[in-house]
């Protein structure tokens, strides 16, 4: 893709919605020059039936009129028999680990065969905020919070990242973890994991604590994922930059790659306590990290798997779709600014059982996507000895391309994105849609087709068509769905459809979900007073029909958090969303504390700090959902 900004970007995204046959377009040109919506558009039916939430800020979780929101899983909640109930101030790091861990993110429900009224709930704990976990931690820089962190406070944390397999039950009219349950697991920052895959067992992977480059402590910063057709949990690490210390020695052949990854920005002090957080002492362990891991919610016993095939970057996500010829495809985003969409397409088709797919994910083709100008793109697969990559540019085999994806995707000429978060495929259409949350670090001069604003400060949404319906081509069309802000502001260019209300519209898409009828719901991260004067939530979004781009707002998570983990059950009665680090002040960049969040959300009692949890939302008196 040229670096060049086409000069009739607008024209070009005008013609390729009138050509789906849209008028949204005048529509948006009526609404802007003050004459209202257009009324036809007005009197087609929407898709969704909810009455539509008010856009606002405040200490409270909201979901829209005719709904229940209720606290399902909170931080700390107790997940095994005979833990006592939470005190946050006689927190260990033993007991952490009998816990609920913190910052919910991604959230799946799979269905236990035989009893629509239980499932194994696994949940992604991302990350930890200390400053409103600890008494006494002050609100000052996060240098300072983690300076003041003991080693035992430390333990705590990386005790409360990973992830959590439960049991819940529905009975009497509503979902409750079954403690007891043979299913429940934690997963923490220290749980033994295997490398799988090309890049297992490389010399690039190996440190004096694992020698053979196959065994990993833990997976951290665990941010989206999936569930596969086979019954096990796709868990992305994400910002694993964060958690490394120190600098590599002079020299070190690693230094390149470690500055792709972003390290030299620790938010973590762990290697004040745990040397292979140390990058002077360790150089090599930041490769065992940036991966997706498999989990296999049945077995507790399991060991966990990083599977090096799906590549290593900030995975957002790792949501699939079997293609029609039986192979498993997996989407993938790299959040960060001027970062890549992904594609894995595994190399055999799905098989029938669990104990039938547990290498599936090791082999295969991961891509890169280029998006052209003209609304046509490209899926450019990262195979060692294709494209340059080869020894001259310092990959000397798919191991070398797997570790340093980032590099290597943009060395083949993979466009580089607005912060690609959750990708999905619709069930319905096969559509596929990457949710682009923001960067406003763009330059006029970096803008292109997919990236269609300068200083993006509000995110869109692209919709991607595999061309003959396959997830498995090399080729697709593509557009983008809706720009995302203040359609009222014409200098913010939102694309919103104008039958989106004041309250419809949002920022910063994050995560999406599909309900079983194909209708698309998106989770944002980064509203507030400030930005958007909305605070997170849930939208639910059409995309097809004249009312294709109209956005209707569900659900407001209280002030701070960021709204997560959206999945629905498969009889789309039950909506599971999560809401992440609570109590944060409203704005970008600043520090809460214990003492005094910005809420104290879920429990409201002064000896309780804010708790990140999962909520089961349901339409009273029973029913679909929206
Ligand atoms: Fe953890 Fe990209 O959000
Ligand atoms: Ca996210
Ligand atoms: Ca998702
Ligand atoms: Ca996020």
């Amino acid at each position: 893709m040229s670096d060049t900004p086409s000069p009739d970007l607008d024209a070009l995204i005008a013609v390729r919605l009138s050509r789906r046959g849209l008028i949204r377009g005048a529509g948006a040109a009526a609404l802007a020059a003050g004459l209202g919506p257009v009324p036809t558009l007005a009197a087609e039916p929407s898709a969704f039936d909810f009455p539509e939430l008010a856009a606002t800020v405040d200490e409270h979780l909201h979901v829209a009129e005719g709904y229940e929101a209720r606290v399902l899983l909170r931080w700390g909640d107790p997940l095994f028999p005979d833990v006592p109930a939470f005190d946050p101030t006689a927190q260990t790091p033993e007991a952490q680990e009998q816990r609920f861990g913190y910052n919910n993110d991604f959230v799946g429900f799979i269905p236990l065969e035989g009893d629509p009224n239980r499932g194994l709930l696994v949940v992604n704990h991302e990350y930890t905020n200390a400053e409103l976990m600890f008494p006494g931690l002050g609100a000052s820089d996060r240098k300072g919070v983690i300076a003041a962190l003991s080693a035992e406070q430390v333990a705590i944390e990386m005790a409360a990242h990973g992830g959590s397999v439960v049991e819940i039950r529905y009975d009497n009219g509503r979902w409750a973890p079954v403690i007891g349950s043979n299913f429940t697991r934690r997963i923490t920052a220290n749980t033994p994991m295997t490398l799988t895959g090309p890049a297992a067992g490389h010399p690039r992977l190996a440190t004096a604590a694992d020698p053979e480059g196959r065994r990993v402590e833990g997976m951290i910063n665990n941010c989206s994922g999936g569930v596969t057709p086979w019954g096990t949990w796709l868990s992305g690490e994400e910002n694993i930059h964060y958690y490394f210390q120190g600098t590599l020695p002079e020299g070190h052949p690693e230094t390149g790659n470690g500055k792709t990854m972003g390290m030299g920005s620790p938010q973590y002090t762990w290697g004040r306590f745990h040397e292979r957080f140390d990058l002077s002492k360790n150089p090599n362990e930041p490769n065992r990290f940036g991966w997706v891991v498999e989990i296999d919610p049945f077995d507790p016993a399991s060991t966990p798997r990083k599977r090096t095939a799906l590549g290593r970057f900030k995975h957002e996500g790792a949501a699939g779709v079997t293609a029609g010829d039986g192979r498993y495809v997996v989407y993938l985003g790299d959040d960060e600014r001027f970062q890549h969409v992904y594609r894995f397409v595994s190399a055999k088709a799905v098989g029938a059982t669990r104990a039938a797919n547990s290498t599936l994910l090791d082999s295969g083709t991961l891509s890169v996507a280029r998006f052209e100008a003209d609304g046509t793109g490209r899926w450019l697969p990262l195979t060692h000895g294709q494209g340059g990559l080869d020894a001259a540019n310092g990959f000397s085999s798919q191991a070398d391309v797997l570790i340093e994806t980032r590099r290597a995707a943009k060395l083949l000429g993979g466009t580089p994105m607005d912060r690609p978060e959750d990708i999905e495929a619709s069930p319905k259409t096969g559509r596929v849609y990457v949710m682009l949350t923001n960067n406003t670090k763009r330059t006029p001069e970096q803008v292109d087709a997919a990236n269609p604003r300068a200083a993006n400060a509000f995110g869109h949404v692209i919709e991607i068509t595999p061309d003959g319906a396959d997830h498995t081509a090399q080729t697709f069309r593509w557009e983008v769905l809706v720009r995302c802000g203040d359609p009222a502001k014409p200098e913010v260019k939102a694309t919103f459809s104008p039958l989106t209300s004041s309250d419809g519209w949002f920022g910063m898409p994050d995560n999406c979900a599909f309900d079983a009828s194909g209708r698309l719901w998106i989770a944002t991260d980064g509203n507030n007073r400030r930005a958007t004067g909305r605070a997170d939530g849930i939208w639910a979004v059409e995309t097809d029909g004249p009312r294709r781009g109209t956005s209707k707002h569900f659900l407001q998570v209280p002030v701070g958090a960021e709204m997560c983990g959206p999945c629905f059950t498969p009889d789309d009665r039950t909506f599971f969303v999560a809401v992440q680090h609570p109590g944060e002040p409203d704005e970008e960049g600043g520090l809460g504390s214990y003492e005094k969040p910005s809420t104290r959300w879920p429990d409201f009692s002064a000896d309780m700090p804010p708790r990140p949890s999962v909520v089961a939302v349901t339409r009273k008196g029973g029913g679909r959902i929206g």
